[in-house]
């Protein structure tokens, strides 16, 4: 039997079939006016996608004029900023910097010597001699480097007081570890300050002494310095 004869036959199935048609017409009208939810993200619409590309696009451009040599070697990108850079020399590339060992010799002394010999180089009585008018200061340079660059401990006799202590090593290889350089500066420092009057002291001089006592790793004494001229 087909559906024909069916719907003919009884008209009550006829009318059913209808209203499924019906039902499923209003069902599409729906359908069209509201999208069916789904998963997932919707994607990006074209438009922004051609925007954002073309921004990238532009921005790169841009960046290519304007980078200042930031992706050029170093020696250039290390002329971006200069703070040495003086027109009135020869374009600020070599521009050395002059040390001024009293400036140098002076910072070292305050942060670390005049703990102990204190600021005005007077030292403490009984316990850290003075530096001011001291005859190891103004003396030979052979003993003086010897004494920073080794230590100094027991006896010794500085302007007619004895003191007995210790004083730290400061040269390559003790906790301080200081340059020739620095040593030289903190010399050459102390021997022009509070009154002092005496030669200053270049890093060649303590590099020469430093590298005629060798390995020595011990602090010297007053005594093994008076034998040194
Ligand atoms: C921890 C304390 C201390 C510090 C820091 C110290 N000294 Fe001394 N210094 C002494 C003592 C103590 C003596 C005497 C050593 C002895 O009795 O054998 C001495 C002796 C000296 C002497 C020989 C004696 C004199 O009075 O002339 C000189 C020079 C000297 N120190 C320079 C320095 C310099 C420069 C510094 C900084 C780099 C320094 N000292 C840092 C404690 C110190």
């Amino acid at each position: 039997m087909s559906q024909d004869n069916f719907k003919k036959s009884d008209p009550k199935i006829e009318q059913a079939a209808a209203s499924d048609e019906q039902i499923q017409n209003l069902h599409s009208v729906l359908l069209r006016e509201k999208s069916e939810p789904s998963e997932g993200y919707t994607p990006m619409p074209l438009f922004l996608l051609g925007f954002v590309s073309a921004m990238i696009f532009i921005v790169s451009i841009y960046f290519i004029h304007h980078r200042g040599g930031l992706t050029e070697g170093i020696h250039e990108a290390a002329l971006i900023y200069d703070p040495l850079f003086d027109p009135k020399t020869d374009g600020g590339a070599q521009v050395v910097q002059e040390v001024d060992p009293l400036v140098m010799g002076k910072r070292l002394y305050t942060q670390v010597c005049a703990t102990c010999h204190q600021v005005n180089g007077q030292g403490l009585p009984g316990a850290f001699p003075p530096l001011a008018e001291s005859e190891w200061v103004l003396g030979s340079e052979e003993r003086l480097v010897r004494i920073l660059v080794h230590g100094l401990a027991g006896p010794v006799e500085v302007r007619g007081n004895t003191y007995n202590g210790n004083m730290p090593a400061f040269g390559q290889g003790s906790s301080y570890n200081w340059t020739d350089e620095r040593i030289s500066y903190v010399l050459t420092y102390i021997r022009s300050e509070w009154g002092n009057e005496a030669e200053p002291i270049s890093p060649e001089q303590v590099t020469a002494i430093r590298e005629a006592d060798g390995s020595r790793s011990t602090q010297y004494s007053a005594e093994e310095l008076l034998a040194i001229q």
